[in-house]
C-alpha cells in the first residue's frame, strides 16, 4: 500500500516538474519525495501513538532535506514539494490529492490553542514559493496561491489569490478605445505605474494611502468649522448691533 503511494507520488513529480528525467531522477535527486517519503512513515507512527519517534523521524527529514512536516498532518495522494527548502506545515494542516507546493511555503497557524489552528487544501492547490498560508482557513479545489502571498482568509474553488494580505487576481482591464496617432488599444482605466487598479500590494504604500485620506478628510472637517465659526460671530456682531441703532 505505501509502495503504491509513494510510486504515484513519484509519477506525479515526473508529471509536474519537468526537469524531472526519471523515476531514479525523483528517487535520488528531489528533496520533496525524500520529506514524502520520511513524513508517510512518521504518519503511521503518529497514528499508532508512538509519538516521540514520529517527531525523531521528522526532525530527522528536516535537518536532511529543509521540508519540516508534522507527522500529524493529513496529506493526500500524488504530493508534490518542489525544491522544497523553508516549507512548514503544521500538525493539524489538511492536503487534498495532487497538490503542489514550492520552497518556502508555510502552512501554519496564528492561535496557540490545541484545536484545528492551520489551513486546509483542497484537491489540486497549487500554492508558490514563499507564500504563508495561515490559519484554520479552507483553499478550495484548484485554487492557486501566488509567490510570497499572505492568505488569512478562505479561498473559494479555482481562484489565483496575491499579494499581502493576499486578494484574488482581478479580471485584465477592458479595452474601448484605440490611440488616434498610433492606432494602438488603449485601456478602459488608466493604471499608475502599470499596478493593478491602483490596488498594489504593498502595506506600506496602503498605509500612506489611509493617512492621506484621513488628512484630507480631517482638512474639510476644520474648512467645515471655521465656515460654522464665521457664521455664529457674525451673527452674534449683527445681535450687538441692533439694541444700539433702536436706541438711536
Ligand atoms: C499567481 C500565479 C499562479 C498567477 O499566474 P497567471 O494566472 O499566469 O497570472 P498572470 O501572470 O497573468 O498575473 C495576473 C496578475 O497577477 C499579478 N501577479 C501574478 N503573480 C503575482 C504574485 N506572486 N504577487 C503579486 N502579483 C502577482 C500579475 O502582475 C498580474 O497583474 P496584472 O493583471 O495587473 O498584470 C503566478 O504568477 C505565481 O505566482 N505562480 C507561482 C510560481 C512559483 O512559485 N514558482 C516557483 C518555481 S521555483
Amino acid at each position: 500500500m505505501i509502495f503504491k503511494t509513494l510510486m504515484a507520488d513519484i509519477d506525479a513529480v515526473l508529471v509536474r516538474d519537468p526537469a524531472a528525467k526519471s523515476r531514479f531522477d525523483v528517487v535520488f535527486s528531489y528533496p520533496g519525495f525524500h520529506a514524502l517519503v520520511f513524513y508517510r512513515l512518521s504518519h503511521r507512527l503518529w497514528g499508532w501513538g508512538a509519538h516521540f519517534f514520529a517527531r525523531w523521524i521528522s526532525h530527522l527529514a528536516r535537518w536532511l532535506t529543509g521540508i519540516e512536516i508534522h507527522p500529524g498532518a493529513t496529506i493526500g495522494q500524488r504530493f508534490f514539494i518542489d525544491h522544497g527548502m523553508g516549507v512548514v506545515i503544521g500538525e493539524t494542516a489538511e492536503i487534498g490529492d495532487d497538490v503542489t507546493l514550492y520552497q518556502g511555503v508555510t502552512l501554519g497557524g496564528t492561535s496557540l490553542h490545541g484545536g484545528k489552528r492551520h489551513p486546509t487544501l483542497a484537491d489540486g492547490v497549487v500554492v508558490g514559493a514563499g507564500a504563508q498560508v495561515l490559519g484554520p482557513l479552507m483553499v478550495g479545489k484548484g485554487a492557486r496561491i501566488g509567490a510570497n502571498a499572505v492568505v488569512l482568509h478562505d479561498v473559494p474553488d479555482g481562484v489565483t489569490m496575491v499579494g499581502i494580505p493576499a486578494r484574488p487576481v482581478q479580471p485584465k482591464p477592458k479595452v474601448v478605445d484605440s490611440d488616434a496617432d498610433s492606432g494602438k488599444a488603449v485601456p478602459l482605466e488608466f493604471c499608475a505605474y502599470g499596478t493593478q487598479n491602483g490596488d498594489m500590494p504593498d502595506p506600506v504604500a496602503r498605509a500612506i494611502d489611509q493617512l492621506c485620506e484621513q488628512v484630507t478628510a480631517s482638512q474639510k472637517r476644520i474648512e467645515e468649522l471655521e465656515r460654522r465659526l464665521a457664521r455664529d460671530e457674525a451673527g452674534d456682531a449683527a445681535g450687538d448691533e441692533a439694541p444700539r441703532v433702536a436706541k438711536n
